[in-house]
Parts: structure tokens; C-alpha cells; sequence
């Protein structure tokens, strides 16, 4: 479990979010709850400062216990605002946001100042999410996958770069993950994704959407090929 001990124990899907944020001067953690991230961002020296942000008093209340417990207030600044709307333009090098769902963290990206570098940890429709930055010009420059338990979760790390495309719907499912994972983990999570790729092939097929339909059989085989290599 996350929690405080000699050190901040993060788990793997957090550790994995952790792992994706580059050093810096100033890291932005939206919807931050206990502040565990931050808080070890700064205990580890990769960032000076910190921003924790959540849209809740109560989740701030906890930070604020996490960053009294570790002696880290005067390093992290809480605030309490929706999304990154407590931020003011350029204050922060990196944003994090981390343990929504995937459509709820591309509404937050929407609705700000937009950050050049963003650490995204969705935990539900990763796919929405991945559509979102391909159509306002963010890069996924990587996507590392973690697993805790039964549950495979996706992190991926964005950068502005203003340059739009229209990934077809297909490939939003697959992301990076098969560039970036180790093969067993890229195969775990792409068996898992499996119901629901003939979901969206069936939605089609049956709404007439054929050469939508058809991208789906094609992602399924290729995953299927891919597994073939084990
Ligand atoms: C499940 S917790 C995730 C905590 C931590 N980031 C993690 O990944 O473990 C989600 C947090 O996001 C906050 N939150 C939800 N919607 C938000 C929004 N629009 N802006 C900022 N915070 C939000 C909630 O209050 C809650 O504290």
C-alpha cells in the first residue's frame, strides 16, 4: 500500500507515473490527494518545488498532514482549485495528473494553461484520452504500463509540440505501449484491451462502418501476430 514510512513508498502505478516526470524546478500535481507523489519528487531531489493542487478540501487536508508528517510545506504549495486552474501560466515545468479517468484528465488539459510536459495516468479510457492529444498537437513521447494485481494501468508522457493528427480509432487503442514494455506486460495488457477492440469492431460492422470495422480486425490481428512471438 501508498503511505508514509521511513520513505514514500509509492505503488507500482505511481512509481511508474514517478519514473515518466524528468527533473526540474517546479512539478505540478493536479488532483493530488495525499501529496504522496510530490512529496517524494522533492524528498528525492528530482524537483525543488511543488505545486499540489486538488478540486476537494478534504484530499488538501491530507496533503497538508503528508507535507506537515515530512516537513515539506515550505516546498509544496497547496492549492485548492479545479484542474490546473490554480496554476498561473508557466509556473510549473512538468504537470502530473494521475488516478482519473481518461476523459476527465483530457477535460482538465482543455481547460487551462497548457503545459508544455504532462505525466497522464489514466485509470479508465485510456484510449478517449489518447485521441484527445493526438488532435491538440501533444506527442506521446512514452507509455510505460504497470501492473498492480489483476489491473494493468497505462502512464504515458505528453509534450506540446502543435502538431495535430487524427490517429484512426483503431490505433488509439494500442497507444505506445508495445515500443515502450516489456513484451510479457505489452502482451498482458493488450489481452485485456481484446474485448473490448471486438466490441468497437462489432459497433461498427453492424452500424455499416465498414472501413472502421476493418482497422479494428487489422489491430486484432497484429496483436495476434504479436502474441504468436511468445
Ligand atoms: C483517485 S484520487 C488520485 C490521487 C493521486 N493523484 C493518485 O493517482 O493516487 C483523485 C483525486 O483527484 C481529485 N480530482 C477529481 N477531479 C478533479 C479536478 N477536476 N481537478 C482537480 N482535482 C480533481 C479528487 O478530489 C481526488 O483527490
Amino acid at each position: 500500500m501508498t503511505g508514509i514510512e521511513r520513505e514514500i513508498v509509492l505503488t507500482p502505478r505511481l512509481e511508474a507515473t514517478y519514473a515518466l516526470l524528468e527533473s526540474g524546478d517546479t512539478v505540478a500535481d493536479i488532483g493530488t490527494d495525499h501529496a504522496y507523489l510530490p512529496a517524494r519528487l522533492i524528498l528525492d531531489g528530482k524537483y525543488r518545488r511543488a505545486v499540489a493542487s486538488d478540486v476537494a478540501p478534504g484530499p488538501l487536508e491530507n496533503a497538508g498532514r503528508t507535507l506537515a508528517a515530512l516537513g515539506l510545506s515550505d516546498r509544496i504549495s497547496l492549492r485548492l482549485a479545479p484542474g490546473l486552474k490554480g496554476l498561473s501560466e508557466g509556473e510549473a515545468d512538468a504537470v502530473c495528473v494521475a488516478g482519473m479517468g481518461g476523459e476527465l484528465i483530457a477535460s482538465i488539459l482543455k481547460d487551462g494553461p497548457r503545459p508544455d510536459l504532462a505525466v497522464l495516468q489514466p485509470m479508465t479510457r485510456e484510449e478517449k484520452l489518447r485521441r484527445f492529444l493526438a488532435e491538440e498537437g501533444y506527442r506521446i513521447e512514452k507509455e510505460r504500463l504497470a501492473r498492480e494485481g489483476e489491473r494493468i494501468y497505462t502512464v504515458l508522457r505528453v509534450r506540446f509540440t502543435g502538431e495535430i493528427s487524427r490517429p484512426r480509432e483503431a490505433r488509439t487503442y494500442l497507444g505506445r505501449v508495445l515500443e515502450d514494455n516489456p513484451p510479457e506486460l505489452a502482451k498482458a495488457y493488450l489481452s485485456k484491451k481484446k474485448a473490448a477492440l471486438y466490441k468497437a469492431e462489432s459497433g461498427h460492422k453492424s452500424a455499416g462502418q465498414e472501413e472502421e470495422a476493418a482497422a479494428f480486425r487489422a489491430l486484432r490481428e497484429e496483436i495476434e501476430e504479436y502474441e504468436k512471438g511468445f
